[in-house]
């Protein structure tokens, strides 16, 4: 089984669909968020729901009727996970997971770009509890920082932790899944390659071990 999820970050329907075709059976889930949704409408999650589980990453960040909302959308158009935010308090992530149903809600913790040192780590802990009480599936943490993400997944339990930022950001594959990340989010380095799908079962190659 592949620890890999893709994130399926273009603009154009048709492409999307093809790369979700050839890449679905080497991928644990697929991810789109606001590019792909933007520019092809919601339906595209039910459409890609055909090849592979999909996970919505709106990034939710709001009081808990408009996450609900937005949850409910995610879940009726076939959706089988989405990320939310949780600096916006316990009682909005209370609402994506009293909504999600049987979809996995999965929160951000600390973030895998630079900016992310400006706030969010200082407070990942705490946002790691609110997942937890929660009753999150998981939480989102940074293959660019193994170091951190090892010391997220002493704290973090019997969450799961998805972790963005291997291949364009910096971070290797292998790295986060031995600092302990239980699948490994990537999305440039997939749907850029000039074969997708080869680069998706030469990351796998690369994880396969652990
Ligand atoms: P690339 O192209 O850098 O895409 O492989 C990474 C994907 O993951 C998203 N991303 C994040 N999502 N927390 C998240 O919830 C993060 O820290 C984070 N870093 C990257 C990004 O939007 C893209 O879809």
């Amino acid at each position: 089984m592949s620890r890999l999820i893709l994130a399926l970050d273009v603009l154009d329907r048709e492409k999307a669909m093809n790369i979700a075709k050839r890449v679905a059976p080497h991928v644990h889930a697929i991810k789109v968020g606001w590019p792909l949704v933007m520019n092809t409408g919601i339906e595209v999650v039910s459409e890609i729901s055909r090849y592979a589980p999909v996970i919505c990453d709106f990034k939710v960040a709001d009081i808990p009727n408009t996450t609900r909302l937005i949850v409910r959308t995610a879940r009726e158009n076939g959706a089988s996970g989405i990320i939310v935010h949780s600096f916006v308090g316990h009682d909005s992530v209370e609402a994506a997971v009293a909504e999600a149903g049987d979809m996995s809600v999965y929160v951000v913790t600390e973030m895998s770009h630079p900016g992310a040192l400006d706030f969010m780590q200082s407070v990942t802990n705490r946002m790691i509890e609110i997942a937890k009480n929660a009753g999150a599936k998981g939480i989102i943490a940074p293959a660019t920082r193994p170091e951190r993400l090892r010391e997220i997944r002493k704290i973090a339990g019997e969450l799961e932790i998805l972790s963005p930022g291997v291949g364009a950001q910096g971070g290797k594959a292998k790295d986060a899944i031995e600092a302990g990340a239980d699948y490994i989010i990537v999305g440039r380095r997939i749907y850029n390659a000039e074969d997708p799908e080869k680069e998706a079962m030469a990351i796998n190659k690369e994880i396969e071990k652990e």
